[in-house]
């Protein structure tokens, strides 16, 4: 596996690749990988084909970190990410510094950024201000850094997905993107890199976002009629409230597709919801 820290060795390496007619699969992430990251790399492997490359992006963006959120503290292991990208059969890590993806951005050297102006605006767009323009310009930068023909991102961050795909689609990028499934612990909670920091009882409480997901599935399968978003949203608030230390930041009922907000909620629906556990912000979603 080739470690690469610079973007014009990346893009060498990449553009190699493409005149020998070799396909490029790549996922991007901020490390601290967890078996989700490793099902995506599985994935873009299995759809790139046998004779592709495999390329993976650690990198904890800045941009995309509000002030005062957790960008300093965000966890960090670049000895086992690159272990684990090894064992997973990656053909290149990206692991580029902050000043080689944003030279000079504390001086006022960096100034152009990728809005999605859509899909973007509600829920995490909503309750993390910039979040996405950090999303979208580090991926932009990203896929015309390692030029791949496929990109996959995980369900688990649904949002980011469907703004993503708008980003390809509007913007032309020569790039396929998929969407794996959200990889759980076997008691429900989604995986991420920030569950490190759910010590003790704060675990346990964690598990009521998945909860919450279940039920609504299960009220909205035994329904004959559609179920008031309203309604549902009331019942969901009043089942994280019993847990002492998880408060609901929003729960919202959307089509799966556009994300427009749904006042009636059905089969197929889907829910995404935010809720801090402790000092934590977690996220999580699912199809009803
Ligand atoms: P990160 O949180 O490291 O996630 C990298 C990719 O892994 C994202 O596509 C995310 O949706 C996916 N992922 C995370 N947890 C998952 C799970 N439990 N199951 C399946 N997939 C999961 O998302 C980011 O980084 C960044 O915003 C990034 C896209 C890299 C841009 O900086």
């Amino acid at each position: 596996m080739q470690v690469i820290a610079s973007v014009a060795s990346m893009q060498r390496l990449s553009a190699r690749w493409r005149r020998q007619g070799v396909r490029i699969g790549f996922v991007p992430t901020m490390g601290f990988l967890h078996e989700g990251h490793l099902s995506l790399m599985r994935r873009a492997r299995q759809r790139a084909g046998r004779h592709s490359k495999l390329v993976v992006s650690i990198f904890v963006n800045p941009t995309q970190f509000g002030p005062g959120e957790d960008f300093e503290r965000y966890p960090r292991d670049m000895k086992r990410d690159l272990a684990l990208c090894r064992e997973a059969g990656v053909d290149a890590a990206f692991v580029p510094g902050a000043e080689e993806m944003y030279p000079g951005r504390a001086r006022g050297g960096f100034s152009t950024y990728v809005v999605e102006e859509s899909v973007s605006h509600g829920m995490e767009g909503a309750a993390r201000r910039g979040h996405f323009r950090g999303v979208t310009t580090v991926v932009a930068k990203l896929f015309n850094i390692v030029q791949p023909d496929l990109a996959v991102f995980g369900a688990k961050d649904w949002q980011q997905a469907a703004v993503i795909r708008r980003m390809v689609q509007n913007l032309n990028f020569p790039v396929k993107v998929l969407v794996g499934r959200t990889c759980r612990e076997p008691d429900g909670l989604a995986m991420s890199s920030r569950n490190t920091y759910l010590k003790g009882d704060l675990r346990r409480q964690a598990l009521a976002l998945s909860r919450c997901l279940k039920s609504a599935a299960e009220w909205v399968q035994s329904s004959a009629k559609p179920l008031s978003a309203g309604k549902l949203k009331t019942r969901v608030a009043r089942m994280l409230a019993r847990e002492p230390n998880v408060r609901l930041d929003y729960v919202e009922f959307f089509d799966s597709e556009t994300l427009i907000p749904l006042s009636k909620v059905v089969r197929g629906s889907h829910m995404a919801l935010a809720a801090r556990v402790g000092q934590t912000r977690l996220i999580d979603n699912a199809r009803l």
